[in-house]
């Protein structure tokens, strides 16, 4: 099968990046197949760091080509922004393609996304901010502007007819301070310089790689739990983030699709509002947050901790058909007493692994068993048999938990920390 994907199974964040830009090398083409630059992924290279929103963590390769699919949002600002500060880092922009049909994230999307967040009071979805949902809503209602439209003659006044539709709206909130002007001349000036991009079918594009015998990797953002369709609805992201996202993000088969990567930590974050059955708000949480630098890559905002979740990572990896999973961050734990593991929810008095229909309404308890911690650090080696044997058994337990083999367990932000199993 011509198309393997890497995607989180938590709420974003899981370390995909990383492991994507470990394996972009087996492949001939990462593509990314949804969100925007309400991503972050982090990567460390040869000791710098590097955090990309929009371009595909395949970047860093330079024999790859790295696509940016239909799937996708975008907001020429910050894609320009990154593009200037990869530059800068020797990174150039030959082997970058953006599908045409992606759609365009305009200034006026992200005032609606502040001002939907700001008439939400407490019941706030925690959005980056980043106009993801105006523009994926704009898309569905058939009134977006895409990247291809960057080429048409007709591109400003198909631009003024959307942004005096979104001023109108914009009057229905209360008073927002922006600065329109401002943002719409960087807005233009980044579009010149998009113009200069490889910009193609993806389709078509991606296919006929696929004909030629070419290997792809689909890159996912976000997490399945921030799924539009599956996640914990309303506090989610307006993308699927899940495998079936891949055929509509990048216009594939589902036959094409081989193995499912399916990343999620040792434990478990969130950021943003919403239901989080096992959050820890003790320090436990606390230490877990410190010794994982759980600040997010996109906003700075500390990320909310918790242990591991067995009923949650069930339904995604049934979701997605997961044939396997990357462990990540499993250094975090080395400093622990006792590791929790939730292998069940009580909910109404009866014990269940079945996610209820709506975890913002119901009363979860997680059932927690304990596990003795490996309190130590972990080998530089790479090699699986040099893990303590409290962290090995610790990887085995979960392998027969999630039924899903464990076969890559990342131990730090570093390109090379990673064992293979
Ligand atoms: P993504 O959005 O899924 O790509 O993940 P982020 O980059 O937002 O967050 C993952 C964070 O954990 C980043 O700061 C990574 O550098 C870091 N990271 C990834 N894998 C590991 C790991 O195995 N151990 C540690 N300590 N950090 C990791
Ligand atoms: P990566 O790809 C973690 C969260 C936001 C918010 C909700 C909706 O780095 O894993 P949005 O801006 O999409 O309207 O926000 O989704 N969120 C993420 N959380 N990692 C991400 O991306 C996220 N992208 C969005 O915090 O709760
Ligand atoms: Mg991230």
């Amino acid at each position: 099968m011509a198309v393997d994907v890497i995607l989180g199974l938590q709420w974003g964040d899981e370390g995909k990046g990383k492991i994507v830009d470990y394996l972009a090398n087996k492949y001939d083409m990462v593509c990314r197949f949804q969100g925007g630059p309400n991503a972050g992924h982090t990567l460390v290279i040869d000791g710098k760091k590097h955090v990309l929103h929009t371009i595909p963590s395949g970047i860093f390769r330079r024999e790859i080509t790295n696509v940016i699919g239909n799937g996708v949002v975008i907001d020429p600002t910050t894609l320009v922004k990154e593009i200037n500060g990869l530059n800068d880092a020797g990174i150039l922009m030959s082997n970058l393609y953006v599908a045409k049909k992606a759609h365009l994230i305009l200034p006026t999307h992200r005032y609606i996304d502040a001002a939907s967040e700001a008439a939400k009071g407490k019941e706030k979805i925690g959005s980056t901010l980043k106009g993801i949902g105006p523009t994926y809503m704009d898309k569905t209602g058939r009134n977006g502007l895409r990247f291809g439209d960057i080429h048409s003659p007709n591109f400003l006044e198909k631009y003024n007819q959307l942004k005096e539709k979104h001023l109108g709206l914009l009057k229905l909130y209360p008073a927002l301070d922006f600065n329109l002007e401002e943002e719409e001349s960087k807005w233009m000036d980044s579009i010149n310089h998009l113009r200069k991009l490889n910009c193609v079918d993806g389709e078509y594009f991606i296919n006929n790689a696929i004909k030629e015998g070419k290997k792809v990797l689909a890159e996912g953002a976000q997490g399945s739990m921030l799924d539009i369709d599956f996640g914990t609805y309303p506090y989610v992201t307006s993308s699927n983030t899940v495998t079936s996202g891949v055929c509509n993000g990048l216009g594939i088969a589902p036959s094409n699709i081989g193995e499912v990567i399916g990343i999620t930590k040792a434990y478990c974050t969130r950021v943003g509002g919403g239901p989080f059955p096992t959050e820890l708000f003790n320090e436990e949480g606390e230490e877990l947050r410190k010794i994982g630098h759980e600040f997010g890559a996109t906003t700075g905002r500390p990320r909310r901790c918790g242990w591991i979740d067995i009923p949650q990572l069930l339904y995604t990896i049934m979701i997605n058909g997961v044939t396997q999973i990357a462990l990540t961050k499993l250094d975090v734990l080395n400093s622990f007493e006792e590791v929790k593991v939730a292998k069940q929810y009580a909910i109404d008095g009866s014990q269940t692994q079945q996610l209820p229909f709506d975890l913002c309404d119901e009363e979860v308890k997680p059932i927690y068993s304990s596990y003795k911690g490996w309190n130590e650090e972990l080998d530089s080696s790479n090699d699986f048999n040099k893990l303590p044997d409290l962290a090995k058994s610790y990887i085995a337990e979960l392998e027969i938990l999630l039924g899903v083999k464990i076969s890559m367990i990342s131990t730090g932000p570093e390109r090379e920390k990673l064992i293979l199993n």
